[in-house]
């Protein structure tokens, strides 16, 4: 078959980690005879140097036209000190949110059995966890108006806005994964503090019935923040609001062993996009060490989700696994430092090993 992919590269490590993924596709593409189409657009800093906006209407029309966007990282730390700057990269990958209605953020948090030992949480206690982080990803407090500063400057407020219609269409999201898996879901809210927080319960209190076979609790995101790390096997899939789910999925990766083994797809009402949880890190771009694995998978639950490609993802999955076991691995995963691979090396292995 033939598939149209929007290529956004973006910032930092984001071209050499899409290359990465890119490769990998190519090779699934003569396995398994299929075409992907790549179409390139511009995103982030790139796209506000090129043409003064981080996320431009013509990167829209090709995502908008694309059967997936594969993703890759937004940021430049010279945003990042300067406070006072008018257009800011991240407001670009908000924009490809908003304007792709990208509505739920799916994170899978899981171990490899061949990087236990990486992770620093004892490896009793992190040896086959394995849950999801659906994260609500086009509301809350990134989105909610009025946002800004006072007049004279002294103040400075953001908003949190939820209505029931974006919880109920998240919730339903989480029950039918909830189904997918072991049938458990743990919402995370702050409801004892937050209004918008008790709607979340209140709405997903009202949608149970319809999920008898699906068992509901509810968790402080504090005691989430602390139970993640403390018995990260006891959760199936977790479901919370926009900033909550940025931070605890942030904080679960570190189970893993590395931030950058994550994937992530976020889906909703137009082309859905597939990218690293990990973001520019720009001290590492154009050295070619970045951890490309978390761009990779991504581009396996493209294949699974967004193209309907199954034994594809499997591919690209066993893939994986066996680069872990062979230690051919960038440094920040390498068992051997002095042997670690080259983001484009692991990348070359991949695709190899795709098509033996
Ligand atoms: C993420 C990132 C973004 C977010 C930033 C770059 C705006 O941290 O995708 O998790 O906060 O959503
Ligand atoms: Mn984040």
């Amino acid at each position: 078959m033939k598939f149209t992919i929007a290529k956004l590269p973006g910032d930092g490590i984001g071209p050499e980690v899409v290359a990465q993924a890119v490769k990998v596709l190519e090779a699934v593409g003569t396995k398994f005879g299929h075409e992907f189409d790549f179409q390139f657009g511009i995103t982030g800093a790139h796209a506000i140097d090129e043409v003064g906006e981080p996320y431009p209407e013509a990167t829209h029309e090709i995502c908008m036209n694309s059967d997936a966007v594969l993703f890759g990282a937004i940021g430049d730390p010279k945003y990042d000190n300067d406070p006072k700057a008018k257009v800011r990269p991240e407001q670009g990958l908000l924009a490809m949110r908003k304007k792709l209605g990208l509505y739920a953020n799916i994170r899978p948090i899981n171990t490899f059995p061949s990087l236990i030992h990486k992770s620093p949480l004892r490896p009793d206690l992190v040896e086959g966890a394995d849950f999801v982080v659906i994260r609500e990803l086009t509301g809350g407090i990134y989105f909610g108006e009025p946002r800004g500063r006072s007049e004279n400057g002294e103040k400075a407020y953001d908003t949190c806005v939820y209505s029931k219609e974006e919880v109920t269409r998240i919730t339903k999201l989480g029950f039918e994964y909830a189904r997918l898996r072991n049938k458990r879901m743990t919402v995370v809210d702050k409801a004892n503090v937050l209004a918008t927080s008790r709607l979340w319960r209140e709405t997903v209190q009202g949608m149970v019935a319809d999920y008898p076979d699906v068992e509901v609790d509810y968790m402080f995101v504090d005691n989430a923040a602390m139970q993640i790390i403390q018995w990260p096997k006891k959760f199936d899939v977790m479901l919370t609001e926009n900033m909550f789910g940025d931070i605890l999925s942030d904080e679960a990766s570190v189970i893993t062993g590395s931030l950058g083994l994550l994937p992530s797809a976020s889906v909703g009402i137009h082309t859905s996009v597939f990218e690293p949880i990990h973001g520019s890190y720009p001290q590492a771009a154009g050295k070619d060490i970045a951890n490309p694995i978390g761009t990779v998978l991504s581009a396996a639950l493209m294949l699974e989700l967004g193209l309907k490609l199954p034994a594809e993802a499997k591919a690209v999955r066993d893939a994986v696994d066996a680069s872990l076991v062979a230690d051919a691995v960038t440094e920040d995963i390498a068992t051997d430092k002095s042997k670690a691979f080259k983001t484009s090396q692991v990348g070359d292995w991949l695709a190899e090993y795709i098509l033996k």
